[in-house]
């Protein structure tokens, strides 16, 4: 019995020292299991690097994707380079540098940002592409609507109303991606009307970083090169719709020659009510928002990504997720934009 009272004494003396030292204290402070508590978590971070936020859409997208990233618990940061490469590159850089866990991306350049990706990689940060893919690069996602369909259904509403004219075509920004697939989808659908001689491309043109200016310029060159002579204008998107409309008005011709845009912006749908614009594109940016801040928190936590397609990007087939479009014209445009919230009727009838 004596042998064994001394034990117990001893134990209480070991204890009492055990749990007086430092690591000790730190035990203590630890729960015994499952994962650390928010507090000592560090929230995910996530870089926004924007081309723009000089036109309307690119507002939407920044405020929905803060708002989805932050609803995930994570945080964002956001820079917008107004149309500058070199700018948007040392953007990218300071994200990079700050540690986020996962870097979005708008690129200006589809080539240029090409060296964003790079850097970002080299610090062992993800990045995926928002809404515009990044050429040549080993890009980890590309998220947007199929560009494609969007240059279809420009080209389907258009051949509906002119099965037969002079065709001016008014692209997008030459260095964006999205603007050569939106060519790839308006030129899927006109070429057996042009192969058979019913749609004649009278003039096709880029437009320099989808300015409206730009657009209108481009537009009126197509107006006195062709001596007013057009039956149709197909315009990547609403501010370059706008550009052209405004050299149609110049010319009286506005509501009188059929003019397709996209983004389903105010001032795009504004013009389908009052009828000098025909249809527009209507992309619902909080599909497009949530869902890339869905994904670029799940790649922050290191989960696996089941994108459904794949891009090819010049250098490799990036996964993909494609969203779906919807054409937009005066008989839809209550069920769609305005039912969704999108714009309020108010706005779009100006009551
Ligand atoms: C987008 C369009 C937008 C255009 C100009 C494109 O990449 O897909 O929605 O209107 O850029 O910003």
């Amino acid at each position: 019995m004596k042998r064994r009272a001394k034990p117990i004494w001893l134990l209480g003396i070991i204890l009492m020292l055990v749990a007086c030292s430092p690591d000790a204290e730190r035990e203590s402070i630890k729960p015994e299991e499952g994962p650390p508590s928010p507090k000592e978590e560090e929230p995910i971070r996530i870089g926004f690097s924007m081309d723009t936020l000089l036109e309307e859409r690119w507002l939407k997208d920044r405020d929905l994707f803060k708002e989805a990233v932050e609803a995930l618990g994570a945080e964002v940061e956001i820079f917008a380079a107004n149309g500058d490469d070199a700018l948007q590159i040392s953007q990218a850089e300071r994200l990079i540098q700050s540690g986020v866990d996962v870097l979005v991306i708008v690129p200006h350049n589809a080539e240029a940002t090409a060296a964003i990706v790079h850097k970002a990689h080299l610090a062992g940060i993800k990045v995926i592409a928002y809404d515009r893919l990044v050429k040549n690069s080993n890009l980890d996602l590309y998220v947007s609507f199929d560009n494609e369909q969007v240059g279809e259904m420009q080209a389907k509403a258009i051949t509906e109303l002119v099965p037969k004219g002079n065709y001016v075509i008014i692209g997008g920004a030459i260095t964006d991606n999205n603007a050569h697939l939106l060519k790839k989808g308006v030129f899927k659908v006109l070429r057996p009307y042009i192969e058979n001689g019913d749609i004649n491309i009278i003039y096709d043109q880029w437009t320099k970083d989808w300015t409206p200016v730009n657009a209108n310029a481009n537009m009126e060159e197509a107006l006195r090169t062709t001596n007013l002579q057009i039956d149709a204008v197909i315009a990547a998107n609403d501010a370059t719709a706008g550009g052209v409309i405004e050299a149609l008005e110049a010319k009286g011709l506005a509501g009188q020659i059929p003019v397709a845009g996209q983004d389903a912006d105010l001032a795009g749908v504004q013009r389908i009510v009052k009828g000098t614009q025909t249809m527009t594109v209507y992309k619902p940016i909080h599909m497009l928002s949530e869902e890339v801040a869905k994904l670029a928190v799940s790649m922050a936590k290191g989960e696996n990504i089941n994108a459904g397609q794949k891009v090819k990007n010049g250098k490799i087939e990036v996964p993909s997720v494609l969203l779906t479009p919807i054409p937009v014209n005066k008989s839809n445009l209550n069920t769609t934009v305005i039912t969704d919230g999108f714009h309020s009727e108010e706005e779009v009838y100006q009551e």
